[in-house]
């Protein structure tokens, strides 16, 4: 018996063109756990997401999120516990406003009048977007980071016990991903993110999830495998910045900063 939100027992998946795209994939995730998902290009994380709210369904073994194993009969429920932010906003808004994309999802949970413009423009607020300005525009006109904001806005509204985002700060600008990785660690939710930023991993996730080639191959604390140059490389990983560059840390800064003066007098010579 688990008692975990997330629990995945021997998942494996194969494409049409005969592509392993998983190989016998264990996991469990508990309650409020941040995971990081890392891996290299084609390593297999988003075909991973992808079966945790049913978009594809486990070929072999079996995904159970809460107590439903995400089968065809589970998938409203299970839609309503997992919310999955998908690598490419493209493929999640498809509504013509940014309003009608964000309130789709609470209003198929029944949501009405001021309960659903209450949910809707605290998930705008968490991504940073105003509800005035954004609300009317084509979302198919906004720039790559808004989309993100508005799927991200889109999938907190329905207000899911997993988060699901995958790739979340590829398109973000520096603050944009600042604000999102504050509401990240704000939010008492079980999240797994998938991403290529491994810094986000070290200051967001207490664990991560290494896959290479379909296959977990490191499940454990975010420290000890970033402090593993030789095992990232090994899968086609680099050192997170903070890692490979010490000072990059808060707490490797020089203690007293350079005098102005010295500096004028150094470039002065
Ligand atoms: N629709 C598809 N048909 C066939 N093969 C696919 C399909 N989608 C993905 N694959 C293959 O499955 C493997 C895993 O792909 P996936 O997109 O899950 O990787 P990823 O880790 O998310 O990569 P990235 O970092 O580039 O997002 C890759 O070899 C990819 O080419
Ligand atoms: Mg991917």
């Amino acid at each position: 018996m688990h008692h975990n939100p997330l629990f995945i027992r021997d998942l494996s998946f194969t494409y049409p063109d005969g592509t392993h795209a998983l190989k016998a994939i264990a996991l469990s995730i508990a309650a409020n756990e941040r995971v990081a998902l890392v891996g290299a290009n084609g390593s297999g994380k988003s075909t991973l997401l992808l079966h945790l709210n049913g978009l594809l369904m486990p070929q072999t073994g079996e995904v159970i999120v809460g107590e439903l194993p995400v089968r065809p009969e589970n998938l409203r429920q299970v839609r309503n516990f997992v919310g999955v932010v998908f690598q490419n906003p493209d493929d999640q808004l498809f509504m013509p406003t940014v309003k009608e994309d964000v309130c789709f999802g609470p209003l198929n949970q029944g949501l009405r009048g001021e309960a659903l413009a209450c949910r809707v423009q605290m998930a705008m607020a968490a991504v940073g977007l105003d509800w005035e300005y954004y609300a009317p525009r084509n979302t198919g006109n906004l720039s790559g980071g808004e989309k993100k904001r508005v799927a991200i806005a889109g999938v907190l509204a329905m207000q899911p016990q997993i988060l699901v985002l995958d790739e979340p700060t590829a398109q973000l600008d520096p603050r944009a991903r600042r604000q999102l990785l504050q509401l990240l660690q704000s939010l008492p939710l079980t999240q797994i993110i998938a991403t290529h930023d491994l810094d986000l991993a070290v200051e967001l996730c207490p664990r991560t999830i290494v896959l290479s080639r379909g296959r977990v191959v490191f499940d454990g604390a975010t420290e000890q495998v970033m402090n593993e140059p030789a095992f990232l490389e090994q899968h086609a990983l680099e050192s997170p910045l903070c890692y490979s560059r010490p000072y990059c840390r808060i707490e490797d800064r020089p203690l007293q900063a350079t005098p102005p003066e010295l500096l004028s007098y150094d470039l002065e010579r």
